[in-house]
């Protein structure tokens, strides 16, 4: 074994996940290949939110399979994330390409599993411990100033759609210690914009002290070599008053709060089992929007539960026009395994759901053009990510918003400057600047 690839699908998560399954190659004395054709050992690190999962993991085993008998490699294949977690043992079965199965939970056993097949088994590993082995050390993160850092892991909601209580385990909160340590490794290491991630990350409980979310975000301001912090998913029934405060004190947190809504329907949030209402929602983003004035809102909706009608989709998109995200992320529904969802009446015709995604983006398209030309004129600092395109003479960062700014003709401009810019154009999805003169980064 000398070469490694592995392919990240899906979430933040997912790929902090590749870095730690990185990390651990590179200690078992693996070196990086371009591509999984061309590895030793090819690992698949896969999403199964929406449909289609296996069938895709499925495909991508059976090109993997192909490449080892035309070329002896990939020698070595593992199958990660959440469809591992979902599929297990079954995977192993159905693929005689796959060499192991290795579950979110088990990241930390990926050596083992490599032990495993170097003595001639396939091995599946999944499930929960109740205490999780987290190798922060050993995370390979690369030279990004942009980086993540887990808060809490797993999810104890069970939003009657989603897969990933299923897939990531029960709720599990760090110590606070431990996290503020590694914000301030990783900042002493050029992490610049240090993203704070859970499924629910504002469901944080220090497992020693009780601390909340606010605390913790309170801690992680004072370190003070981490320049900006920012933090996802929230869930809208976990804020508090006291924490909103936190987080609009905290001065290096961004301007910038995902909070997925997923319907605009009471009846359709029960059955969701989202615990809040339409009514409860836009109140916390007047609540919000008082503490942090000029803060950005992204958020989730999902179309086409079931059940949902007309009149209840025409209520998400009141939702759309009275929030004014300055994002929106739309998604059709999918039905998953073992939710509950899954045995709901009330299929809606997935040319139906596609039509409502269609006016759903319809309706925000305009939002977040007007919201962003309502930026022109306006100087922010941008963290530089790297050219816009490849080849471009442009390059590409995003403010402490989150949106994408394009800046012309920059030359010595390196990734992780940050730099200083005045917002000249807009479309609905980025915006253009233009470097201030004098500002940090001219
Ligand atoms: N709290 C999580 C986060 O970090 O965003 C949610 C996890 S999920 C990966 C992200 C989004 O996918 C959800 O907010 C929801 O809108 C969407 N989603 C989850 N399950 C889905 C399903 N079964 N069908 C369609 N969309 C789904
Ligand atoms: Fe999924 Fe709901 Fe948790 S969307 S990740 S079950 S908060």
């Amino acid at each position: 074994m000398e070469t490694y690839f592995i392919e990240t699908w899906g979430c933040q998560m997912n790929v902090l996940d590749t870095q730690r399954l990185e990390g651990l190659l590179q200690q078992h004395g693996l070196r990086p290949a371009g591509r999984a054709e061309d590895a030793d050992v090819a690992l698949l690190n896969t999403c199964s939110v929406r449909e289609k999962a296996v069938q895709k993991v499925l495909s991508r085993l059976g090109e993997l399979h192909g490449a080892r008998q035309a070329g002896g490699k990939p020698a070595t294949v593992g199958l990660c994330g959440c469809v591992a977690e979902q599929e297990g043992a079954r995977l192993l079965a159905r693929s005689p390409v796959l060499s192991f199965v290795l579950g979110p939970g088990r990241v930390a056993q990926l050596p083992a599993a490599l032990d495993a097949v170097a003595a001639g088994r396939r091995v599946s590993i999944t499930g929960f411990e109740p205490a999780r082995d987290y190798d922060a050390h050993l995370i390979a993160r690369g030279n990004s100033a942009r980086q993540y850092v887990t808060a809490i892991e797993g999810c104890n909601q069970h939003c009657t759609f989603c897969v990933v209580p299923y897939t990531r385990g029960h709720e599990s909160s760090r110590p606070l210690r431990e996290i503020v340590r590694e914000v301030e490794a990783v900042a002493a290491g050029g992490g610049k914009e240090i993203t704070l991630l859970g499924q629910t990350v504002n469901a944080y409980r220090c497992p020693a002290t009780g601390a909340d979310f606010g605390d913790l975000l309170q801690a992680v301001g004072k370190v003070a070599a981490a320049w900006r912090i920012q933090f996802v998913t929230s869930h809208p029934k976990f804020f508090t008053d006291r924490m909103i405060d936190k987080i609009a004190g905290t001065p290096r947190v961004g301007s910038y709060l995902h909070l997925p809504f997923q319907a605009g329907s009471n009846a359709v949030l029960k059955r969701m089992h989202r615990g809040y209402t339409r009514e409860e929602y836009v109140r916390l983003v007047g609540q919000i929007r008082a503490a942090m004035p000029g803060v950005t809102l992204s958020t989730d909706v999902i179309v086409g539960f079931p059940g949902e009608t007309e009149a209840d989709f025409l209520e998400t998109l009141e939702v759309v026009s009275a929030v004014r995200f300055g994002q929106l992320y739309g998604f059709i529904y999918s039905a998953r395994p073992r939710t509950p969802a899954l045995g709901y009446p009330g299929r809606v015709a997935r040319s139906e759901a596609g039509e409502r995604l269609e006016r759903l983006f319809e309706a925000q398209s305009p939002v977040q053009l007007e919201l962003n030309q309502a930026l022109i004129g306006r100087s922010v600092e941008i963290l530089v990510d790297g050219p816009a395109r490849r080849g471009s003479e442009a390059w590409q960062g995003r403010g402490p918003d989150n949106r994408v700014v394009n800046v012309q003709g920059w030359p010595g401009v390196a990734h992780g400057q940050i730099a200083d810019v005045t917002i000249t154009g807009a479309t609905a999805h980025s915006l253009l600047g233009e470097l201030r003169p004098g500002g940090p980064g001219a």
